[in-house]
C-alpha cells in the first residue's frame, strides 16, 4: 500500500517533467519519426533504462511499450496526448494503432469516437484514431503488422504497405503485399471505406455491416477478419475473428495492430 502511494506521488510529480526533459533536446520531433530509433531511439532507450516503472507489460509476452507525449504541438495532433511505441517486436519504432488484450473498452462506438480514438496507452485496451493514422499514412510509407494470439499460439500477418486516407474519403483502407504465418483474411478488405454503428459505408446496400456487428471496421459485404469485434460473442462472427483461425465461432485471445515507416 504505501510502495503504491509513493509510487504514485513519483509518476505525478516527475513524469510530465521527465518525459520533456527527455524529448527537450529534440527539437520539436516530427510525429511520424516520434517512435524511431534514429531520432530519439537512443532517448527512449535511456529513458527505459532509468525509469522502468513507467512502462506496461503486455500479457506474459512482457512486450514493453511506452507512452509518449509530445512536447510540442503537431499538425497532426493539436492537443497533448499519449501515443504508444512498441519496443520491442522486429526491431523498435512501431506506432500501436490497436490494442486489445485487456477487454476492458468496447469497440462498439460511432464515427467520432472513431475519428478521435480513445483508451488510454498501457491502461486500457486503445484506438489510436482513424484521424492520426491517416495524418501519419499520409505523411510516407508506412507498414502495417498484426500480432494475433488464439488458442495459446502466437500468429502475424503482415502488410508491406498501409495507409489510411482521409476523413473526405471515409478513411479508406489500403493494403498490400502480405506476408505472415496466417492466411491473409485481411488483405480482401483492400479499398474498404471504414463504417461504424451510425455510418454505412459497406459495399453491400442491403446490408449495414458495421450495426450488423455493432463494431466500426473497413467492412465489405461484410468481413474476414474482424478485429474489432466483441471478445467471446456467442453470436456467429460477430467477436474477434480472423476466419482462418476462429472461424465464426471464436475469438482470438488478443490482437495488437501496428505501423512504421519505412526507410
Ligand atoms: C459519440 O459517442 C460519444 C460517447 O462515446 C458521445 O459522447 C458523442 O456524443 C457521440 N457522438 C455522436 C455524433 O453521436
Ligand atoms: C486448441 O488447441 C487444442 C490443442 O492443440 C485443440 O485440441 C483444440 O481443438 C484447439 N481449439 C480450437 C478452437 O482451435
Ligand atoms: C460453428 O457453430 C455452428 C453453430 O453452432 C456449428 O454448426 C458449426 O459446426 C461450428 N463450426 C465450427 C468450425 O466449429
Amino acid at each position: 500500500m504505501k510502495f503504491q502511494v509513493n509510487a504514485a506521488m513519483y509518476v505525478l510529480l516527475f513524469f510530465p517533467f521527465l518525459v520533456q526533459e527527455t524529448l527537450a533536446q529534440v527539437s520539436c520531433p516530427s510525429l511520424e519519426t516520434l517512435c524511431s530509433t534514429n531520432i530519439d531511439g537512443r532517448k527512449i532507450s535511456s529513458f527505459v533504462r532509468n525509469h522502468k516503472k513507467f512502462f506496461c507489460e503486455h500479457g506474459t509476452d512482457n512486450y514493453k511499450w511506452i507512452a509518449i507525449q509530445p512536447p510540442c504541438t503537431s499538425p497532426v495532433i493539436s492537443a497533448p496526448r499519449q501515443l504508444l511505441c512498441e519496443v520491442k517486436t522486429d526491431g523498435s519504432r512501431w506506432f500501436v494503432i490497436q490494442s486489445r488484450f485487456r477487454k476492458d473498452i468496447s469497440f462498439n462506438r460511432n464515427w467520432t469516437d472513431f475519428k478521435n480514438g480513445f483508451g488510454t496507452p498501457c491502461k486500457t485496451d486503445y484506438w489510436m484514431g482513424n484521424e492520426i493514422v491517416h495524418q501519419l499514412t499520409s505523411r510516407g510509407n508506412f507498414e502495417l503488422r498484426i500480432d494475433m494470439i488464439f488458442n495459446g499460439s502466437n500468429y502475424y500477418a503482415r502488410y508491406n504497405n498501409f495507409n489510411v486516407d482521409s476523413e473526405e474519403n471515409q478513411y479508406e483502407l489500403t493494403l498490400n503485399t502480405f506476408s505472415g504465418n496466417v492466411y491473409d483474411e485481411f488483405g480482401i478488405h483492400n479499398h474498404m471505406k471504414f463504417s461504424t454503428p451510425d455510418r454505412d459505408n459497406d459495399i453491400d446496400d442491403r446490408l449495414f455491416c458495421s450495426q450488423m456487428f455493432q463494431a466500426g471496421w473497413w467492412y465489405m459485404n461484410c468481413h474476414y477478419a474482424n478485429l474489432n469485434g466483441h471478445f467471446d460473442s456467442p453470436t456467429r462472427l460477430k467477436g474477434v475473428t480472423w476466419t482462418e483461425l476462429t472461424t465464426g465461432n471464436y475469438s482470438l485471445s488478443s490482437v495488437e495492430m501496428k505501423i512504421r515507416k519505412k526507410n
